[in-house]
């Protein structure tokens, strides 16, 4: 059985809006509604639990209700940390088997994953016990103390995770409970958690898509309804020409201010 795990606890100070940005609409729908869809319409996704902002569940319940997504199977207030939202979705998954049960945690906020990558998920998951999802770094990453460098790694050897995150259940669970035990620890993700926590594990990595970009900050959702647009849009392929008339006028308008 695999379950997808949707966090959507937080508030998103980086957007600073009163709303929690997963509850923004872009391309006519909030971007909550956008990623749920998507684990509604993936094969191998049973069930599906949404985690969200405390004041903010009934709004979460409503869109579920609305849009009519079957494989929803509960609405729980997340905690005040991604990791306390994630330790809050295993205990709301305690009465599943550990050993045979699959569990996808994903980014309310990424509304593009495809279908591919879910797929990709569930089948490492097959062989492995952890699975992230990563893409190359266009940027050059550079590690910083105070402001001057500390460190610029080889950038062949970098790459950006992104969700969903795989795991059994089983692994996740371990893990988390190692890493409350540790008064310091504090992660950004679940893959993370194995790697200190169950050192053993080892975690395998599945290719990512740019589009499944997280939106965090303002121009992300700029960004993200341009997408949505551009993989709706009547046109099923765009030509060159198409593209360069993209990028020639509006794009370069509105971020050069220009
Ligand atoms: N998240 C969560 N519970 C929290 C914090 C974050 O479930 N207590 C979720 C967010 O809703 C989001 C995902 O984790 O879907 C990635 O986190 P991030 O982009 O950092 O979201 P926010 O915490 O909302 O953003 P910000 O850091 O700007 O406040």
């Amino acid at each position: 059985r695999t379950v997808a795990v949707v966090l959507a606890g937080g508030s998103g100070q980086r957007i600073g809006l009163a709303t929690p940005k997963q509850l923004l609409k872009i391309a006519g729908k909030t971007i909550l509604e956008h990623t749920l869809t998507i684990f509604e319409r993936a094969e191998r996704v049973d069930e599906v639990i949404v985690m969200m902002n405390p004041g903010f569940v009934t709004d979460a319940q409503s869109i579920v209700d609305r849009a009519g997504l079957s494989k929803v199977t509960q609405v729980i207030p997340g905690g005040t940390s991604r990791n306390a939202t994630t330790q809050l979705a295993l205990d709301a998954l305690a009465h599943l088997p550990a050993a045979t049960t699959n569990v996808l945690f994903h980014d309310a906020v990424r509304p593009m994953l495809s279908q591919r990558i879910i797929e990709d998920c569930v089948t490492a998951l097959e062989t492995h016990q952890a699975v992230d999802v990563a893409i190359p770094s266009s940027d050059t990453i550079i590690e910083v103390d105070d402001e001057l460098i500390t460190d610029v790694p080889q950038r062949s050897r970098l790459r950006r995770g992104q969700t969903p995150q795989a795991f059994r259940l089983s692994t996740i669970r371990d893990a988390y409970a190692h890493a409350w035990e540790d008064p310091g620890f504090e992660a950004t993700d679940d893959c993370s958690v194995v790697l200190r926590y169950s050192p053993d594990v080892p975690i395998h990595v599945v290719a990512g898509e740019e589009q499944n970009m997280k939106v965090t900050q303002p121009v992300d959702i700029f960004i993200a309804d341009k997408l949505f647009q551009l993989a709706t849009s009547a046109t099923p392929e765009l030509s060159e020409d198409d593209y360069e008339r993209q990028l020639s006028g509006r794009t370069v308008v509105v971020f050069g201010g220009s």
